[in-house]
């Protein structure tokens, strides 16, 4: 499209996305629940941010063993949440405000209390019982399958009713659907349809890389050893996802102005430009794993590996295929503990850092609720605070394992899925403005300080330096499309790049650490402007630029 841009213009590689997490956005009914209602309370709220897009985690009838990724009904609104006339008046108040929707859709498993679920596990000849993944017990115990919650990371479930085993690749209340069942597939498809007839605009697929398996379930090759890449290579990925992606697209992507986007890539660059390069006529944007699982343990990431991992995927994505551009979500704890620092002499430096880096790559931008303002880890000490599945059956699995506890708990306290899930701080209130009675998780204790209220209307907040990189994005496609290369790649703690569209250039530079960091660049001279800064100043001398603690900058040339 330009001379540096190979990439088509889409609204969907333009726009900058606001995920909520509707449990702990807004409660109106009093239940220490957020709702749809409180959702729509704060639309205007939502709209001040320049956001383009909202993604709901989902909202259908669910018995919440994963908090709603368990769903029992996938045209059924949770009660909790609401009705489907609050979602109707949901989806008009954004769309009256230019903001899209994309809904989560969850269809490597459904709940166990589905209804398809009830009828398959009822007898061996139900008609629905080719919708599960089923293994009669006379052919002895299955080959070990992965599961990610299960206490025993066991995915196999037996079943006495049937005298047979399910699968699960998440909770026991998460049986794996079928999808080698061309049956299965129309349900979902007409699911897509129903709410894409409604006029929602994007669809996330969680969990997608995993439909497509191998259904022999042979074993584990010798020497398998349990690790990411490993999981997926052997739990998905499998022979047909790309005969089911075309379906789905030929079906339902091709015929509405909508896009979608797989949790996961696969293992390689290769399979997540498979599922997302256009001409493969499949999904249109993916998210890989690759950063957020860089910390899974206290020692946290080195920045190289940081830089050299977003570095990695840019390049990879330049010309073809879009990926998205997170730190944080639903499944991560706070980005600020995980990237930048919680201590209170950085905590807002580095919240504003990691915004200005998530919207000034290349990428579609996710902003994860409660990020714009800096919200933090609330650190859970004991095991009884915790409420995530994850945490607690993980938590047990330690214990059977004869794993270190103490060290186990420390990781949750800095990882565990809960801390990013407390409730959005709308003020300084005795439960942060959230709801008038007990959330279902507590507050943060700094929700006296760190709240809406508080930032609105302070130039220097958070919340406005978000909004300014909203607003710069998309004022400029350069922040969109321009090509994207790394500066000084060695430098031990400024991540620096370059940015740039036709004729014009920015460069960002962002300091990952608490030390004033020094970087010598030779034009600085050519600086038109300071468009970015989440310092009031800015030392240029000659040819070097000094940053102080997390400092970040975006510089136009
Ligand atoms: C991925 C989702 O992001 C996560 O929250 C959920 O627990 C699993 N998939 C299972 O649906």
């Amino acid at each position: 499209m330009t001379k540096n841009s190979q990439q088509e213009r889409n609204w969907w590689k333009e726009g900058v996305i606001y995920q909520i997490y509707p449990r702990s956005f807004k409660d109106t009914s009093g239940n220490g629940v957020g709702d749809l209602q409180g959702i729509i309370q704060k639309l205007d709220y939502i709209e001040s941010l320049g956001v383009t897009m909202v993604w709901l985690n989902p909202i259908y009838e669910s018995p919440n063993d994963d908090n709603g990724y368990d769903i029992s009904d996938y045209r059924a609104i949770m009660k909790e949440f609401g009705t489907m006339a609050d979602f109707d008046e949901l989806l008009q108040g954004l769309h009256k405000r230019n903001i899209k929707l994309v809904m989560d859709v969850v269809v490597n498993h459904s709940s166990d209390e589905h209804q398809w679920f009830q009828q398959s596990r009822s007898s061996r000849d139900n008609p629905y019982r080719d919708y599960y993944h089923w293994w009669p017990a006379e052919k002895g115990k299955p080959n070990h399958r992965w599961s990610f919650f299960d206490e025993n990371s066991d995915a196999w479930k037996y079943d006495k009713q049937t005298d047979a085993y399910y699968l699960h690749y998440f909770s026991q209340k998460q049986p794996d659907l079928n999808w080698e069942n061309s049956k299965v597939r129309q349900e979902v498809y007409d699911i897509m349809k129903f709410w894409a007839d409604k006029g929602v605009d994007g669809f996330r697929l969680d969990a997608f890389q995993y439909v497509s398996k191998d259904i022999t379930f042979p074993p584990f090759p010798e020497g398998y050893d349990i690790n990411i890449p490993n999981v997926i290579k052997y739990h998905g990925m499998g022979p047909h996802i790309h005969t089911y992606l075309k379906e789905m697209y030929e079906q339902v992507l091709s015929k509405y102005d909508v896009f979608a986007v797989s949790e996961g890539v696969g293992s390689t660059l290769e399979d997540a430009h498979n599922l997302v390069d256009e001409d493969r006529k499949e999904l249109q944007m993916a998210y890989h794993f690759e950063a957020t699982d860089m910390v899974t343990t206290l020692e946290k990431c080195t920045l190289a590996q940081f830089k050299e991992s977003f570095t990695k995927w840019d390049r990879s994505f330049a010309e073809k295929g879009w990926i998205s551009i997170y730190l944080s979500n639903h499944d991560q704890s706070r980005f600020v503990n995980r990237y930048g620092s919680d201590k209170p002499a950085f905590k807002d430096y580095s919240a504003k850092m990691l915004n200005t880096f998530i919207l000034s790559m290349r990428g579609t931008p996710y902003t994860y609720y409660g990020d714009e303002l800096g919200m933090t880890n609330i650190g859970f000490t004991k095991i009884e605070q915790y409420k995530d599945i994850a945490a607690i059956n993980g938590y047990k699995k330690a214990a059977t394992d004869g794993e270190d506890l103490d060290l186990h708990l420390k990781n949750l306290n800095l990882l565990s899925r809960d801390n990013g899930r407390t409730p959005m701080q709308w003020d300084d209130t005795n439960n942060a403005g959230f709801s008038s009675e007990t959330p279902w998780l507590p507050v943060h204790e700094n929700h006296t300080t760190v709240n809406v209220a508080n930032q609105q209307n302070d130039h220097n907040s958070v919340l406005n330096h978000f909004r300014k990189m909203v607003a710069l994005r998309k004022d400029n496609l350069l922040l969109v499309y321009g090509e994207y290369e790394i500066i000084q790649e060695e430098h031990p703690t400024i991540y620096a790049y370059s940015r740039t569209l036709d004729d014009e250039q920015m460069k960002i530079l962002l300091n990952f650490s608490e030390l004033t960091s020094k970087i010598n660049l030779s034009n600085l001279v050519q600086i038109k402007e300071v468009l970015i800064n989440n310092y009031n100043e800015l030392l240029i001398d000659k040819n070097t630029i000094t940053l102080q603690p997390y400092q970040a900058v975006v510089l136009k040339f």
